[in-house]
């Protein structure tokens, strides 16, 4: 039912991240936002015109809510929730980790299942995920799943640093304290879509991460779902859209992660 979106998502992830590829080595316009190391390029800017422009062009009648500001907001049924580069600081130091992510959401669906279509595109690795809803998760034209691992001790788990988290450490500080001598081991890699594409292809057994947008993880959330894994607040409770606090996992090791990091957390 959705799976022309998601094809649509990813002919314009393919051609963004293009345009990314060919400037990475480029000197960058690089401003801050809220703090000095949340940076906005030129790139981000650009990117962004160039998604939205197409996503309003084939879908007229959708809403878009995009990183940079340049969405739009008509109370229509469904909403795009754009990130035209997902790793702006990996970007900049042409760290060669950033993606292109469209999630789509529909507004007036029931609760739990509003996200419907979603692409992460990891461009220097030219590799392409896609998700619709019941139509599964797929890499690069071939069906994705979490990993079966169901041992903490063995589990790598990746997590992000909010903007803010320099600010304010300490529950950021406490959980990595928690997961890290509980798990295998720990990532942090950078690109929050990146970081939910590889959960669903198995390579993770888990991301969480305080503070996170909707632009970041709305598509990376459907793949998880649909690699068979699961998506929660660090409470354990379904989020339809996740915007404070968000907990992916191969399912396996949910619950122990989830306990360790219940009831921690600075945003609700
Ligand atoms: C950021 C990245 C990062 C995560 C931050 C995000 P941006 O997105 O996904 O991994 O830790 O919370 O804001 O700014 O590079 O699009």
């Amino acid at each position: 039912m959705y799976l022309s979106f998601a094809q649509a998502a990813v002919d314009i992830a393919r051609q963004a991240g293009a345009m990314l590829a060919d400037a990475l080595r480029e000197t960058h316009t690089v401003e801050s936002k809220s703090e000095l190391h949340n940076m906005v390029t030129e790139m981000d800017r650009r990117v962004e015109a160039f998604v939205v422009g197409e996503l309003l062009r084939r879908f007229p009648d959708h809403d878009i809510c995009a990183e940079e500001g340049s969405g739009t907001d008509g109370g229509r049924s469904f909403r795009w929730h754009v990130d035209p580069l997902d790793g702006t600081n990996n970007y900049v130091h042409r760290l060669p980790w950033f993606a292109v992510s469209l999630g789509l959401e529909r507004v007036d669906a029931e609760v739990d299942r509003r996200l419907v279509a979603g692409v992460v595109y990891n461009v220097m690795h030219d590799e392409m995920f896609w998700a619709a809803l019941d139509e599964g998760a797929w890499l690069n034209g071939e069906r994705i799943h979490v990993s079966a691992e169901s041992d903490l001790g063995r589990s790598l788990v990746t997590t992000g640093i909010p903007y803010w988290g320099k600010a304010h450490p300490r529950t950021l500080v406490d959980n990595f304290e928690r997961i890290v001598t509980a798990c295998g081991d720990v990532r942090r890699l950078g690109a929050a879509a990146l970081d939910l594409a590889n959960v669903a292809c198995g390579r993770l057994e888990a991301y969480f991460e305080e503070g996170i947008q909707t632009w970041d993880v709305a598509a990376g959330a459907l793949l998880v779902r649909e690699a068979g894994g699961r998506v929660t607040d660090y409470d354990g409770a379904p989020i339809p859209m996740p915007t404070a606090h968000i907990l992916a996992s191969n399912g396996a090791v949910h619950d122990p992660l989830q306990r360790l990091l219940g009831g921690n957390y600075r945003l609700t």
